[in-house]
């Protein structure tokens, strides 16, 4: 598959838009790229070649760590998210390739990526992680979506299925210039430090599927959609103007146990949700996906007239034209429960904020280190770990484990959190500055659509989240068939891919 410049139309108000983007060819490149379709047990090869242009459509950051060509040319390299899969083929942001490969990362070995698959049927996506460009090169379109289907186990669901009835809606927040051209800050909030990175990078339109606001004709019947939140840092907080509910089937890359019906609920960049909505018990010819997740989230600005809209669904006053036959069964798939038993290990992770003396964010880590520093985290390939994670930022981060899949089990309150800060920027040691005994507040709930095995998870502000993380997705609990110790190994980051670049990212490595 190439990655190419080209332009688009992302509403009918705008002139066209240039765009780097997934395709087969020039013509066939789009954004979102092509949906890629794969069975379990069936590998896929790609080979991910780079057309992209000398110089970026959008201005980046040369202060955060970053890739960077000597002759000319976009350093990109290819991620399938939530896949299971040898490291030299998990795109390390230390992989990346120009044009033509004319020049490589340290990292980069070899142009042909293979997917084996042999995780359970699900939903994944595609995109660009190259070091300090990540934002960047997601923002000009290196997107698209992929799903692993296991026909034997899915097809007895009898969940709304075909090209009509089972959509993916991939929605990202973009600004756009009257030229038509993709709008990103050239100055950061911080200049004399970060001539260009800002904290959070948010767009006022909202696209789905490449086209702002866009509608979908529907028939009164029952579609599965799969929701990719593709923005670099906005969360969406989803309802519908009519009332109509969402009933939750899956999540990230999982099924759920059983279906979960919602008015509203929340995603974080980088979380998938697997929902069916039932137009037949629709009271309107109309439906308007609404949005009021503040930004930055949770307390952020509230949502304006362009932000708090998504989509509309155009609902067929008529009966459908073929009997829907499909089903939402009593119970879905049972994978193994998430429990502390049998977890080998427990690591305490810490978000930080960096402030300058202007009181503006210079920096995100985790744990007060960066990429480049040795890595700390060494699960044991195949082994369960719990991660208390413990946020001391005003923020909520998706937190994202490369191969793992892992699900919050509890999310206490901390209590005199600033004794607890004041420590740990003295020792920079959860333990050592008792955090158990912090950890000690009112519990937070995990919403019921959560309550899977996940890619991302969400981390509150002021709280520590347990997070029950497995080395090992394959479902009758067996050891990957593959090296996953090798190099270059893996990473875990915050999907914020502005807090990503700049350098909420640490390596993972497994070990034998
Ligand atoms: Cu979706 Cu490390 O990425
Ligand atoms: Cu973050």
């Amino acid at each position: 598959m190439n990655l190419l410049c080209y332009v688009q139309k992302f509403h009918r108000d705008l002139p066209e838009t240039t765009v780097f983007a997934y395709g087969i060819s020039k013509e066939a490149a789009t954004v979102p790229g092509p949906t890629i379709e794969a069975l379990q047990g069936v590998p896929t090869h790609i080979t991910w070649e780079n057309y992209l242009p000398k110089s970026h459509i959008l201005p980046w950051d040369a202060t955060v760590p970053t890739a960077i060509s000597k002759h000319g040319g976009v350093p990109t390299v290819v991620h399938l998210h939530a896949g299971v899969h040898p490291p030299k083929f998990d795109g390390s942001a230390f992989a990346w390739f120009t044009n033509k490969f004319n020049e490589t990362g340290p990292a980069w070995t070899i142009p042909t990526y293979t997917y084996p698959n042999v995780q359970h049927a699900g939903n994944l996506w595609y995109h660009d992680h190259a070091l300090g460009l990540t934002r960047v090169n997601l923002l000009a379109g290196l997107i698209g979506a992929y799903v692993i289907r296991n026909p034997a186990v899915e097809s007895k669901l009898n969940l709304p299925s075909g090209s009509e009835f089972d959509q993916h809606l991939v929605v990202m927040d973009r600004s756009f210039r009257k030229d038509g051209s993709l709008c990103m800050n050239s100055t950061g909030d911080n200049p004399s430090i970060h001539p260009q990175w800002q904290p959070e990078y948010f767009g006022e339109a909202i696209v789905v599927n490449g086209k702002a606001w866009p509608f979908l004709k529907v028939q009164r019947q029952k579609y599965r959609f799969r929701i990719i939140n593709a923005s670099n840092a906005r969360y969406f907080n989803f309802s519908l103007s009519n009332g109509l509910k969402f009933t939750h089937v899956g999540s990230d890359c999982s099924y759920l146990s059983k279906p979960v019906t919602t008015e509203s609920f929340i995603m974080a960049p980088s979380e998938i949700a697997d929902v069916i909505i039932d137009f037949s018990t629709s009271l309107t010819n109309e439906a308007v996906l609404l949005n009021n997740a503040s930004y930055p989230y949770p307390t952020g600005d509230p949502v304006n007239n362009l932000n708090s809209k998504v989509m509309k669904f155009e609902i067929s006053p008529n009966k459908p034209t073929k009997p829907d036959n499909s089903l939402i069964p009593k119970t879905l798939v049972n994978y193994q429960a998430a429990t502390i038993k049998g977890a080998s290990k427990t690591r305490y992770i810490v978000m930080y904020e960096y402030l300058s003396s202007t009181g503006l964010p210079t920096h995100l880590y985790i744990n007060g280190k960066r990429l480049e520093d040795p890595a700390t985290e060494t699960p044991k390939s195949g082994s369960t770990e719990i991660w208390e994670v413990i946020n001391l930022t005003a923020d909520n981060h998706p937190l994202h484990l490369h191969l793992a899949t892992f699900q919050a089990i509890k999310i206490s309150e901390l209590e005199n959190i600033d004794e607890f800060k004041a420590c740990m920027s003295k020792k920079n040691d959860a333990v050592a500055c008792n955090v158990a005994d912090h950890a000690t507040g009112k519990l937070a709930i995990i919403p019921d659509y959560e309550k899977t095995w996940k890619n991302s998870v969400k981390i509150m502000p002021g709280y520590q989240t347990t997070v029950v993380v497995k080395f090992n997705l394959v479902e009758n609990g067996a050891p990957y068939p593959f090296d996953a110790t090798a190099e270059p190994g893996y990473v875990y980051h915050c999907h914020i891919l502005d807090h990503e670049d700049n350098a909420m990212i640490r390596p993972l490595k497994l070990v034998k």
